[in-house]
């Protein structure tokens, strides 16, 4: 791990037993509040992307929202965001994933898109990787193509990543919590 990759990863809190007991949750927010490491962070990303060819980035509600907008203002191209059910106002394509108590839907607007577009669809989190592998779904089936799903942090242990890779996805994160 680059001294880079370090210095985000000890920038993430984790607060134990939240939302719910036995829960590590991972806290993007104290790499928001340092403007330092907020820019050197979506530096990485747009440093990663600026050289492929990349016609849109998807973010994906809400926190995935923070990250795709200052990355697809850099690149110079479409922010489109994909938002949980109910929210857009014009036609949607629709997919429905599995929480861990549950079910929920995200969607995207039908002319969101172009076909054959390459879309880096951007998240601050995989956890299962059933957010992600949802938006995907929505991107295919506007018949764009994803050229690699992006996060700040993965979770390996719960198995998202592996699901995504399994899926046919390029994944790319800055750093993992097991
Ligand atoms: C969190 C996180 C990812 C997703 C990861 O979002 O920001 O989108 O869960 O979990 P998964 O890999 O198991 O699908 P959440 O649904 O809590 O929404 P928020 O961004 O509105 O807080
Ligand atoms: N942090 C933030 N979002 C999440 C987490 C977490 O640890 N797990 C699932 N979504």
């Amino acid at each position: 791990m680059s001294a880079y990759e370090n210095e985000i990863k000890q920038a993430v809190r984790t607060i134990e037993n939240w939302p719910d007991e036995g829960v590590m949750f991972r806290d993007i927010m104290p790499l928001l509040q340092d403007a330092h490491i907020f820019r050197k962070l979506i530096d990485s990303f747009v440093h990663r992307y600026q050289k492929e060819t990349v016609d849109a980035v998807a973010a994906i509600d809400a926190r995935g929202f923070i990250l795709g907008a200052p990355l697809a203002y850099e690149l110079g191209v479409p922010l489109v965001p994909v938002r949980k059910k109910g929210k857009l106002p014009y036609e949607t394509v629709s997919q429905s994933y599995k929480l861990e108590y549950g079910e929920a839907e995200i969607e995207l607007h039908t002319d969101a898109l172009k076909a054959g577009d390459n879309v880096v669809v951007m998240d601050d989190l995989i956890a299962t990787g059933g957010t992600m592998l949802a938006a995907c779904e929505l991107i295919k089936k506007l018949d764009a193509n994803v050229l690699e799903v992006a996060a700040i942090i993965d979770l390996p242990d719960l198995k998202g990543s592996e699901r995504l890779r399994d899926a046919g996805f390029n994944i790319y994160s800055i750093c993992q919590f097991d």
